[in-house]
């Protein structure tokens, strides 16, 4: 088996990426606008996994974590998801949120925690995956970065 490689998003995966998050029944809504948010998983020229981080502000937003059925249960979801956590923790966040209607009692391995939705920051909440992409029943997750941020070294007397 060829194997997986990952990389970020460019306009022409588009379509790619809108059928593979259609067959997860993910919604589409303001994907679009964000693809350079996109790491996405390759095997043989062919889209097996996606995942986004949306910024905002000081948060981010994980939405699209996707992978195709044939490929579940072998890590991939798992190695999108900590690539992204990566990322945020590099870049300083304060946590990521993320609405979920079907996999709430997948992201507690990461850390994520669930939260009222009220609670969500409100930078996040202003989202496009917040105001329609999401039904008002969606379980919304916090994973709280803010107490394992490093200082930035010039910061260190
Ligand atoms: C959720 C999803 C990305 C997981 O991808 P994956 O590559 O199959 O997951 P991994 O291989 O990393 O993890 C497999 C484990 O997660 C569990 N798992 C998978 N989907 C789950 C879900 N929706 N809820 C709870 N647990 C789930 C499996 O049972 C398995 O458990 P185990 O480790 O105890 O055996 C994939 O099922 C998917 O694309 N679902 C449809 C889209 C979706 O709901 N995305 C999440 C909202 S953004």
């Amino acid at each position: 088996m060829s194997t997986i490689t990952f990389r970020t998003a460019q306009p022409t995966d588009w379509p790619a990426i809108a059928s593979l998050l259609s067959a997860a029944k993910l919604p589409l809504d303001g994907v679009q606008d964000h693809l350079s948010e996109f790491v996405l998983a390759i095997r043989a020229d062919e889209l097996i996994g996606t995942a986004a981080l949306e910024k905002y502000g000081d948060y981010g937003l994980l939405r699209s974590v996707a992978v195709i059925a044939s490929e579940h249960g072998r890590g991939l979801g798992a190695a999108l998801t900590q690539q992204l956590i990566d990322q945020a923790r590099r870049d300083q966040l304060s946590g990521i949120v993320l609405l979920t209607t079907t996999a709430y009692d997948y992201f507690p391995r990461f850390g994520f925690a669930r939260i009222d939705r009220a609670d969500v920051p409100t930078t996040v909440q202003a989202s496009i995956e917040f105001q329609s992409a999401c039904p008002q029943s969606a379980v919304a997750m916090l994973l709280d970065l803010s107490t394992q941020k490093q200082p930035h070294a010039s910061s260190i007397a």
